[in-house]
């Protein structure tokens, strides 16, 4: 059966390939899957749903693999609605379903769909015997929200993960990693880790350690391909992530109204290259996405952030950048920076307030230029990449 992963475990999700912004904010120009999973054992089980939009597809996959026979549980590992917007639809089609979930979960569903009816409340290690599967619970608060849970299916080692060693990019044609080219889906990891899961580094953490243990023979995480084969290198991808942990390499992320302070983003990244580092990343925050740079700012080590003065205050791109960067708690990075003013200098304040913030580590000294590059700021702007190469190859 095409729909088959193992044993009795069915894939039921669905392909979104019409949604520009996934929350509203982060783009999917290679669209996102919603994924579900269905247990045709002799008790029928339903791991989480799918966006509400998606609900006729949904359900006409399940009928095609359990017809009219009923589904016994609806196992909710996260109330996000990408995943629990199916919920009311489900209850309606199957009245006499058992919800499965922590206590965190009733009150979500309470509050987004009114659905109320016989539930099952899990608690940590609890057993779910359908038959031929056995599944476990494991309770992993904020990865990503407070009730989101792991079920792990004893009898064939499949992990249902939620969010976690999830990634953008729909399903195309296969949804298990060794029927398809999961090329693309490595940088779209990244970036979804970074923008949707990056805050809860620590939480994600302890989850990989509570679960290190378990027999895990195939993930099926709530977004993109069920990883059979590349699962070392999915929770690896994870492990590295959560732990702030970077490749050699520098972004400039730099905000500029005419190019006279891109001119220092320049100068700095030929000298860096000069220096021997060789992953160099600028970014026009104007024209990158900040998903895309707060990806790269996870990926690596080095961090250079510049900003025109505007209206005495940062840029205003930079300081959204610089919101999201302190919302994600990011660890560890080499962190030097510059700035530029017309009259009267404000951006290079407000940077090392940041800088002060975060907690980075302070490489070089802050350049500051007045309208335009000169001779002196060039040296300085070279002088603070010798400094980032060096502190970066110590
Ligand atoms: Fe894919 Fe946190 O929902």
């Amino acid at each position: 059966m095409k729909t088959s992963i193992k044993g009795k475990i069915h894939y039921v999700g669905v392909n979104d390939r019409n949604k520009s912004l996934f929350e509203n904010m982060w783009p999917l120009p290679y669209g996102v899957s919603y994924n579900s999973y269905l247990i045709d054992d002799d008790i029928v089980a339903l791991v989480d749903t799918v966006d509400a939009c998606y609900f006729e597809p949904f359900l006409r996959k399940i009928k095609g693999i359990i017809g009219e026979r009923p589904i016994q549980y609806l196992i909710i590992n996260h109330m996000e609605p990408d995943h629990s917007g199916s919920i009311r639809l489900i209850k309606q089609h199957y009245p006499d379903i058992i919800i499965v979930g922590n206590k965190q979960t009733f009150g979500m569903i309470q509050g987004f769909y009114g659905v109320s009816g016989e539930q099952y409340v899990v608690k940590e290690g609890d057993l779910l015997n359908l038959g031929h599967h056995r599944l476990r619970f494991y309770l992993t608060p904020m990865v990503h929200w407070p009730e989101t849970m792991m079920t792990f299916d004893e009898t064939d080692g499949v992990l249902f993960s939620g969010d976690a060693f999830g990634c953008f990019g729909t399903l195309d044609g296969g949804f298990l990693d060794n029927r398809i080219n999961t090329d693309r889906y490595w940088e779209e990891m990244v970036r979804y880790y970074a923008n949707i899961v990056g805050k809860y580094g620590s939480p994600v953490q302890k989850a990989l350690q509570k679960l290190g243990s378990l027999p895990i023979t195939t993930i099926c995480s709530t977004h993109g391909p069920v990883w059979t084969e590349q699962i070392a290198r999915v929770v690896n991808v994870y492990d590295r992530l959560s732990r702030y942990e970077a490749e050699e390499g520098v972004v400039i992320a730099y905000g500029t109204m005419y190019g006279n302070t891109e001119q220092m983003a320049e100068a700095i990244a030929q000298e860096l290259s000069a220096q021997g580092v060789r992953n160099i990343v600028l970014h026009n925050v104007s024209r990158s996405h900040p998903s895309y740079i707060l990806a790269d700012i996870f990926k690596y080590r080095g961090l250079i952030i510049g900003s025109p003065t505007y209206s005495n205050q940062l840029y205003p791109e930079i300081e959204a950048l610089l919101s999201k960067i302190l919302l994600r708690e990011v660890k560890g990075r080499l962190f030097g920076y510059f700035g530029s003013f017309c009259w009267a200098g404000a951006a290079v304040k407000r940077i090392a307030e940041f800088a002060e913030k975060s907690k980075f580590q302070q490489i070089g000294t802050p350049v500051e230029m007045k309208q335009a590059m000169t001779t002196p700021i060039y040296e300085q702007c070279e002088a603070l990449a010798r400094d980032m190469a060096a502190a970066l190859q110590a």
